[in-house]
């Protein structure tokens, strides 16, 4: 299975013909079937990039140094170093003739992780709630500069991958939301900010990677899973397109540098080496001119990926501390043989050089200074075999007033889901009991745990690669305390959930307003926390949180909810109790945690945030869940997408089940009311698919071909376990421990992997992010919202659409805004739909249309409140 050539069937398409008559489980037992025994089909050679768009300069510059590169230079920027060969989580080989220092790759999703003096931001999905794009623009900026401040070359987020097919995925907190749009819209302003900040953006995980059980081979076996391969996201070319690869379209749109193909499998192909996924949708059809990394050992070949698609090998060696790796002196080789063209390894130097010059990186760019193996001042260089210490952190205070604005940011994303009687905001309440182990510190302190993987305390941040060090975490403890102090009312928290006669004691006493704080956490596959390896195991509140409030709220008629989360809990049993007065999410907010809840629950920031995924009454409803047991023997586990695009708030609209809280769905402290919306049509004109030939593929600089000048040099001392790009011996076969060496390419690497001749455009591509017609703008949208209430606020009207085809979803988001209007004041909504907000993919002419059917536009408050409606012309 682990072969080098993707298999060559091509998976059974799902057509929109207009004249489908299947009902939506007819259509889903037709794409369930159609996943069996997946398969990803082959699409070679590997595009070469061009410069096109924004990117000639870049690409010009790029051009200039890497025609001045050896073989082996080259080959050294595709090649980690190794795992904890040097001082990030990955680095690339060094060009230090020309003064290029060794690339640092550093995670990334909420603040620079394994360091100190850096900030925490909140999670990509509480960042969604705000439905801001200023504030996407904003967290990614000064996340962009924190990274480059210490000496991070290619930060490692955002996330897209998991975009939240299940609601129990493990790092849907890393990612956005389960919608596209809205993902879409959040991950390409982050990226701007992030590479407008000086640093490249890795959009991951490419893609497929829906869930962490299985996605890696090593880690399923630790465990306790019998399994060889990792598992298989089985996706339909529609789906692909329309759901999954939507944000990254967005992303590579934005300008993106980098991405990283994810550990999973794609209908059966390792995403890292699934040409259909790299060459075909990444670098032909999407026009991606940056370069695409593997995940930490998410490489399982060397000639193959390359000519799939893959540019970079992180962290270099083929399992952590093998000290070998399948390209460093083997892609050397390869490319001496000609196994792999000398045109690939330039396009991967190209595309890593381009990114770089593109985000404003320089030749003498200032050291690292941090080290991710320790936080001591001094340790090894390369931590990997505690050789070369010297000093390794510099400690450099690289947080700027970002505190603030991650203040504002878990203000602005707290989403309001309930509140009668106007309990909210409060107003000098004569007596607080705060509720809860979430409200309170972890006794361990605030990163008392590895990688965030525990659940103690209030939940800042969850857990895995995607978590970074706090430098403080306000608790709502301490913040809401310093509130009450403030105002002069009395105050008592009880920070532990199973105090329960303590509890009971309190909160019934004469005008308690009881806060009560309850969590569910979750995270990156290698922790397990209490069972959940990753994915959550279910969708209850943590610690007998569920418990809490109905204990809580039997004795106390004013209680108010604060959830913090990575999704949506069943609230189911609860929520509607008369003696809960309200609801609040507050997501996974960064280090001003407590900051930000007080800001909300007293008023200084009216709430406007809305719920990016759905709040369903029970865990079935979802129609989606994470594949919990291996399902194909010893064989790859095979996860069947066969909902299609119908997950979140698509799944509950199609079954007409009725949500606790819909997507979208958000209250504030004043009323909002909707009117007048118009539809102008900005008569784009007919669409035209691509079509014509690329030019030829390029090499840049002469190479000798005499194995002797790529043996070890004489004066260098090598280092233990450390990937290099030369060879050990001037016999090929003993220089790559392959058996199998000399064997011609066209043994074993399907047909036209290395030619090098013009090959034919895809009709929807065209320029980064698919053919620029896609991003038309067809029809502007406008609506007038009016402040009804009484206190100034902000309101997220959202614009959605129906396609009207029997297979499309009810409807589908397609706009939004977040206005700050004043009581007794109007706004106009404006949402410009693109022709892609109104194509669906046609998997027989493998292009965007625009069907037949009747377009239906709506505006409203949320996915299932759209008071205005009108019919497209
Ligand atoms: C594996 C994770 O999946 C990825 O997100 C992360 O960037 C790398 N490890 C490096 O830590």
């Amino acid at each position: 299975m682990r072969g080098p050539v993707d298999v060559l069937l091509t998976l059974a398409a799902r057509t929109t013909s207009h004249s489908s008559t299947l009902t939506p489980d007819q259509l889903s037992s037709s794409i369930n079937s159609a996943n069996l025994n997946a398969t990803s089909a082959p699409f070679y050679p590997s595009p070469w990039m061009n410069g096109q768009g924004e990117w000639s300069a870049a690409y010009a510059k790029a051009k200039d140094f890497v025609s001045q590169l050896t073989l082996l230079e080259k080959v050294n920027l595709t090649t980690g170093v190794g795992w904890e060969g040097e001082q990030c989580v990955g680095q690339a080989g060094s060009i230090p003739r020309l003064g290029l220092r060794s690339m640092c790759m550093q995670d990334a999703p909420v603040g620079v992780r394994s360091t100190d003096y850096n900030s925490v931001f909140s999670s990509g999905q509480t960042v969604a709630a705000t439905f801001d794009r200023g504030l996407f623009y904003a967290r990614g900026h000064a996340m962009g500069a924190e990274h480059k401040a210490k000496g991070v070359t290619v930060q490692l987020g955002p996330v897209a991958g998991p975009l939240g097919r299940a609601p129990e995925g493990g790092r849907n907190w890393e990612g956005f939301s389960p919608d596209p749009y809205l993902t879409g819209v959040a991950i390409a302003e982050t990226i701007k900010g992030t590479q407008d900040a000086g640093v490249i953006a890795c959009a991951k995980h490419y893609i497929g990677n829906e869930q962490e059980h299985f996605r890696q081979v090593p880690e399923a076996i630790g465990y306790g899973y019998d399994i060889d391969e990792a598992l298989s996201s089985n996706i339909d070319d529609v789906t692909m397109h329309e759901l999954y690869l939507w944000p990254f379209a967005d992303a590579v749109r934005a300008g993106l540098g980098s991405i990283m193909c994810s550990y999973n499998q794609v209908n059966n192909s390792y995403a890292c080496q699934n040409s259909k996924l790299l060459n075909n949708l990444l670098k032909d059809e999407l026009g991606f001119q940056g370069f695409v990394m593997s995940d930490w050992q998410a490489q399982h070949t060397g000639a193959a990926s390359a000519v799939a698609g893959l540019d970079m090998s992180m962290p270099g060696d083929t399992l952590f501390n093998s000290g070998i790796s399948y390209w460093g002196a083997n892609l050397t080789l390869a490319v001496l043989n000609g196994t792999v063209p000398e045109y690939r390894l330039d396009d991967m130097a190209l595309r890593i050089m381009s990114a770089y010059f593109k985000v404003g990186l320089t030749l003498d760019e200032p050291p690292i200074n941090f080290d991710s193996w320790t936080l001591d001042t001094y340790g090894p260089l390369h931590a990997s075999v505690g050789s070369n210490v010297q000093q390794v952190n510099w400690h450099v205070d690289v947080r700027g007033d970002h505190g603030a604005l991650i203040r504002n940011i878990g203000a602005r994303a707290t989403v309001l889901l309930k509140n009668v009687n106007n309990t909210l905001p409060l107003s000098r309440p004569k007596f607080v009991a705060v509720i809860g182990e979430d409200a309170g510190p972890n006794l361990q302190g605030p990163n008392g745990c590895a990688d965030r993987g525990c659940d103690d305390g209030t939940l800042g941040m969850a857990w895995g690669s995607g978590s970074a060090n706090f430098p403080y975490l306000v608790t709502p403890d301490s913040a809401l305390q310093a509130q009450a102090l403030a105002d002069g009312t009395r105050y008592e928290s009880i920070l532990d959930n199973y105090a329960t006669p303590q509890i009971k004691a309190l909160v019934s006493q004469t005008d308690a307003t009881t806060i009560v704080f309850v969590n569910a956490d979750s995270g990156e596959g290698f922790v397990n926390v209490d069972g959940n390896e990753g994915d959550r195991q279910n969708l209850t509140l943590w610690h007998s949180g569920d418990e809490l409030v109905k204990n809580v709220s039997k004795l106390c008629s004013n209680t108010i909810v604060v959830i913090h989360s990575t999704g949506p809990t069943i609230l189911t049993g609860w929520h509607d109790s008369p003696n809960i007065t309200a609801i609040l999410w507050a997501g996974v907010p960064g280090q001003e945690s407590g900051n930000s809840i007080t800001d909300i629950l007293y008023g200084k920031v009216n709430p406007a945030a809305r719920t990016p995924f759905t709040w369903g009454p029970t865990r079935e409803s979802y129609g989606t869940d994470i594949l919990y047991t291996p399902n194909n023997g010893r064989d790859a586990p095979q996860d069947n997408f066969s909902e299609g695009v119908f997950i979140d708030y698509r799944n509950f609209d199609r079954q007409n089940i009725t949500p606790i809280y819909e997507f979208g769905y958000g209250l504030s402290y004043t009323t909002f009311s909707y009117s007048n919306l118009t539809i102008t049509n900005a008569h784009a004109g007919h669409y035209t698919p691509t079509t014509g030939m690329t030019e030829q593929a390029s090499t840049f600089g002469n190479h000798s071909t005499n194995l002797n000048d790529y043996l070890f040099p004489k004066n260098l001392t090598r280092i233990e376990q450390y990937i290099y790009p030369y060879l050990s011996s001037t016999d090929g076969r003993a220089a790559s421990h392959d058996p199998s060496y000399g064997q011609p390419a066209s043994k074993f690497l399907p047909d036209n992997a290395i030619s090098d001749s013009p090959q034919p455009k895809l009709a929807a591509s065209g320029a980064p992010g698919g053919n620029p017609q896609l991003w038309d703008v067809m029809y502007t949208v406008t609506a007038t919202i009016t402040n009804t209430g009484a206190r100034n606020g902000e309101e997220v009207p959202q614009l959605y659409i129906s396609l009207g085809g029997p297979n499309d979803p009810k409807h589908i988001l397609r706009g939004f805004e977040r206005l700050s209007i004043d009581t007794g004041k109007t706004a106009t909504f404006t949402a410009d739909l693109l022709r892609r907000d109104l194509s669906n993919w046609d998997p027989v002419k493998q292009d965007w249309a625009i069907t037949s059917y009747p377009k239906t536009v709506y505006v409203g408050s949320s996915s299932r409140n759209l008071p205005l409606a009108r019919t497209l012309e």
